[in-house]
Parts: structure tokens; C-alpha cells; sequence
């Protein structure tokens, strides 16, 4: 079979790590992946040793290119190099990614020589290394409204942008906890998440229809959702004794 990308790393950045459900997404992602012949793997920060930046920057003039911490961080970095393409999934906390992921990218900043250079309309750090990087987006989040993933839209953008990597897009899921809840509701985005890894993998390129359909509208009702699950949490307060 011929590929386009061969090695495929997700990095979840959820705090619970495997058990939630930004992994359900992924899987279904890195399952197209695999099918289509590519090599995958997932990084959890929130199981790795990664300190945050302390601002020192010793990695700019003291170290160029080596952090002070001593932790996991190098190594994460290595296999982000490796791969052909990085799938960056984050469940939205406090309308942005995790501090898990944030942590992570800070600490990009180790890698980016400090220097200014004017490009276009604005100034970046000099570009790193030769290799095309090709990344993706993968969110969910609570509430059932896409607009809940605004921020981390614009955000993973101007991170993208600063990293010269090509977006292959975004797949946003809503009202996240009706993966455990009502599967079936959404089956058919994740059949799409699944179709687009395959995509990525062959063509390098993951197509609209398909992007379309990954991220199709499955809540009807918002206020509906909203109180069924609100009866779900009451009876976890009952059966933790916290409510009568
Ligand atoms: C500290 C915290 C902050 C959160 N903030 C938001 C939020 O701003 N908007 C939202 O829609 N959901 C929010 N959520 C809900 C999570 O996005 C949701 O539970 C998601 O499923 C967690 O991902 P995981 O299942 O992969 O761990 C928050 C959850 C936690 C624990």
C-alpha cells in the first residue's frame, strides 16, 4: 500500500489520560491511521515527567537548545520530530487546552532560537529544522456548544503558524460525555474521524466532506442535554451520599 505519512503521534493531553474521552477520538483516528499502513503511537503528558518553563531561558544563552529541567520533555520532543504527523488532542479545560499541553508547548521554547525575524505581516523565531511538520487538532469538551472551542481554535492556529506546520484541521467534539452515555448519537463523526486518518495517511491531506462530517452537528437541543445530564449528576451526588 502506498503511504504518504508513514509514522503517526498523538499527544493526549487530558489528565485522565486513556480513560477519557479525547481517547476515544484518537483511537478512532490512529485506527484509520494503522489501517492505511501508518506506525502510531500516543504520548500522555499527564504520565510523563515535564516541569514547566521557568522563563530562565538558559536554553536561548547559556544552553542554546537545552533546557535546565532534567525530565521527560527531550524525549517527547524526539518522537514529535520523527513523526510525519503530530495529532494534538486536548480536551478543552477552562475554555483553553490543558495545563498538561500548555506545559508541553511552553517548553517548545528550549527549541526556537530567540531570534526576531520579520515575515509577511509579523515577527517569528527563525523556523526549526528542514522537515515539513503536519499536525492536526483533536478537542472535546463538556458543554454541549461548539462555540465552547473558540479560544483553543485561534490558539492551536497561532501555534501552528509560529511552529511553520501545516494544519491538516480540526475535529471538535461537544457535549463530549455522550461517547460514554449515547455512543450511537455519535458514531457516525467518529466512522469520519476514523475515515480521516486513513486519508491523512494516504494523501497527506485530509479532505473537507470529510472534515465536514467529523465535526456534523449531533446535538439537537442544548437545553435538553443539558438537563439529562443534569439528572446524571444528581444521581452521582445520591449514590455518593452527597444529596439526599
Ligand atoms: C477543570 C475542568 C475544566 C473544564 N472546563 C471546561 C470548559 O471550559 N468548557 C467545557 O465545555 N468543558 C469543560 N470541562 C469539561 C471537559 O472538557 C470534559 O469533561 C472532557 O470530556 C474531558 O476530557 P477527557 O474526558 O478526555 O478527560 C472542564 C473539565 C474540567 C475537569
Amino acid at each position: 500500500m502506498e503511504t504518504k505519512l508513514s509514522r503517526v503521534v498523538a499527544v493526549n493531553g487530558s489528565p485522565r489520560a486513556s480513560e477519557g474521552m479525547t481517547e476515544i477520538v484518537v483511537r478512532r483516528f490512529l485506527a484509520g491511521a494503522e489501517s492505511a499502513g501508518a506506525q502510531t503511537e500516543v504520548l500522555y503528558p499527564a504520565k510523563m515527567k515535564i516541569a514547566p518553563c521557568l522563563g530562565c531561558l538558559y536554553c536561548w544563552f547559556r544552553t542554546p537548545g537545552v533546557c535546565r529541567h532534567k525530565d521527560d520533555h527531550p524525549a517527547l520532543m524526539e518522537k514529535l520530530q520523527q513523526a510525519d504527523l503530530v495529532v494534538f488532542a486536548t480536551p478543552i479545560y477552562v475554555d483553553g487546552m490543558t495545563g498538561q499541553m500548555k506545559t508541553m508547548f511552553d517548553r517548545f521554547v528550549t527549541y526556537t532560537p530567540p531570534f526576531f525575524e520579520f515575515e509577511g505581516h509579523r515577527s517569528y523565531h527563525p523556523r526549526v529544522g528542514e522537515k515539513e511538520f503536519r499536525a492536526l487538532v483533536i478537542s472535546v469538551c463538556g458543554f454541549p456548544e461548539r462555540e465552547h472551542f473558540d479560544a483553543v481554535d485561534l490558539h492551536f492556529k497561532r501555534i501552528f503558524e509560529n511552529m511553520r506546520a501545516v494544519s491538516l484541521g480540526e475535529m471538535y467534539f461537544p457535549a463530549a460525555s455522550i461517547m460514554a452515555t449515547e455512543p450511537g448519537v455519535v458514531e457516525p463523526n467518529l466512522q469520519a474521524v476514523e475515515a480521516a486518518g486513513g486519508e491523512a495517511v494516504r494523501d497527506g491531506a485530509i479532505s473537507v466532506a470529510t472534515l465536514e462530517r467529523a465535526n456534523r452537528e449531533y446535538i439537537d437541543d442544548p437545553r435538553v442535554f443539558g438537563e439529562k445530564l443534569n439528572e446524571i449528576f444528581h444521581g452521582l451526588r445520591r449514590h455518593h451520599g452527597s444529596e439526599t
